[in-house]
């Protein structure tokens, strides 16, 4: 085969087109055949493939971590490809890893990590201290961890993570005493995902966050009104706190549970809560105290049952008389299917019509998106 001349192209010219292509997600192919065009190709989409690499099909994991941290022995790359990475998504990850391995992939990886979805089995107390080293983690997410680790361990491993903003907790997460509690929170920590067991008695003093706005509660162990209560009671947490979520995937969950919240979080502009938890009461409640901040009422996914013991009328109610600010409601689909549950259509024209009336009273005042949305 006679080789034709190589074009050769500026490098800013081929950065554009490696940009390009790195714009679509499934890239990563393409992406790999750029790089074996020439070295100039090479050096300019290296980058590009190493900063989100796709690891959750065939043997695409241990192909990647051989690479970024080679068995001893193996000649290593003249780039240091680990520190290319912003982002690991290792939740795909089954049997592939182990925690120890976990931890020196991490120990690669630590300069220029920002992201990371840790895998469920191969995660564990031995991964914290190279955890605790990724100083420029923005988003972690340790839902899927399933070892127990002790609550104190992780809570000192994230304290000098300055950048970090959101955190999803282990579902194996357990805060049985207050020995955590005086080891500080990562700074600027303002997402929290709260998970596993608890005991009501030491949660009542938990230190939250100083800067938590946005707490979702999700695969709790047991979420009935003595626990709930103590867990939301803490005066810190309604100063702060703006956007709530309790998923439907907590345990022991009841409409008691989810009224009392009503009560203890009195600022919030956003509140999302499994739609089959919510009866009268609630809306009796609202009705009463009323919430005017809010602007996001979200009856999201069930905990137990596919139906709504509320009427669209109580709704319709609380609306009027104890949520003045409300713009948007949200529906799990799955309460919409059935013709005669809800009226989705009768609530959607009041927010509409409270919208425009609301333009019409005070022009430029900002009413984003009124009216029903599904979830
Ligand atoms: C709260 O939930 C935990 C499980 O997370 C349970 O062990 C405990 O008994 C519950 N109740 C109280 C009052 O702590």
């Amino acid at each position: 085969m006679t080789s034709e001349p190589l074009i050769h192209l500026p490098t800013e010219i081929v950065v554009q087109i490696v940009a390009d292509v790195a714009t679509d997600k499934s890239a990563q192919k393409s992406l790999y055949a750029c790089c074996l065009v020439s070295r100039q190709w090479y050096s300019c989409t290296i980058t590009f493939l190493y900063e989100n690499p796709q690891l959750g099909t065939g043997n695409s994991f241990t192909k990647f971590t051989n690479t970024i941290c080679p068995p001893i022995g193996v000649r290593k790359s003249r780039w240091n490809l680990g520190s290319l990475v912003h982002r690991l998504d290792l939740s795909a990850l089954v049997h592939h890893s182990s925690p120890s391995l976990t931890a020196r992939l991490l120990g690669k990886v630590k300069d220029n990590l920002e992201v990371l979805l840790a895998p469920r089995t191969s995660f564990a107390s031995n991964s914290l201290p190279s955890l605790s080293k990724c100083l420029k983690l923005r988003f972690l997410d340790l839902s899927l961890v399933a070892s127990p680790m002790l609550f104190k361990d992780l809570k000192k491993s994230l304290s000098s993570l300055e950048d970090l903003r959101t955190l999803r907790l282990p579902q194996s997460t357990s805060v049985m005493e207050s020995d955590s509690f005086n080891i500080p929170w990562p700074p600027h920590l303002r997402r929290l995902q709260f998970s596993g067991h608890f005991l009501a008695a030491p949660m009542r003093t938990f230190p939250w966050p100083p800067s938590l706005t946005t707490l979702t509660l999700k695969n709790c162990a047991d979420l009935s009104l003595t626990n709930l209560s103590s867990l939301m009671c803490s005066p810190d947490l309604s100063r702060t706190l703006k956007r709530l979520t309790i998923s439907g995937q907590n345990r022991h969950l009841s409409a008691d549970s989810i009224t009392s919240i009503l009560a203890m979080v009195p600022e919030l502009s956003f509140l999302s809560i499994p739609g089959d938890m919510v009866d009268g009461t609630f809306f009796e409640l609202l009705c009463h105290i009323g919430i005017p901040t809010l602007e996001v009422l979200e009856f999201g996914y069930p905990s137990v049952d596919s139906e709504v013991y509320f009427t669209t009328e109580s709704l319709l109610k609380a609306l009027d008389y104890g949520l003045p600010n409300l713009r948007a409601v949200g529906f799990a689909e799955i309460f919409c299917s059935d013709e005669d549950s809800l009226d989705d259509d009768a609530v959607d024209d009041f927010l509409l019509k409270r919208a425009e009336m609301r333009k019409w009273l005070q022009p430029g005042a900002g009413t984003a998106d009124p009216g029903v949305y599904y979830v």
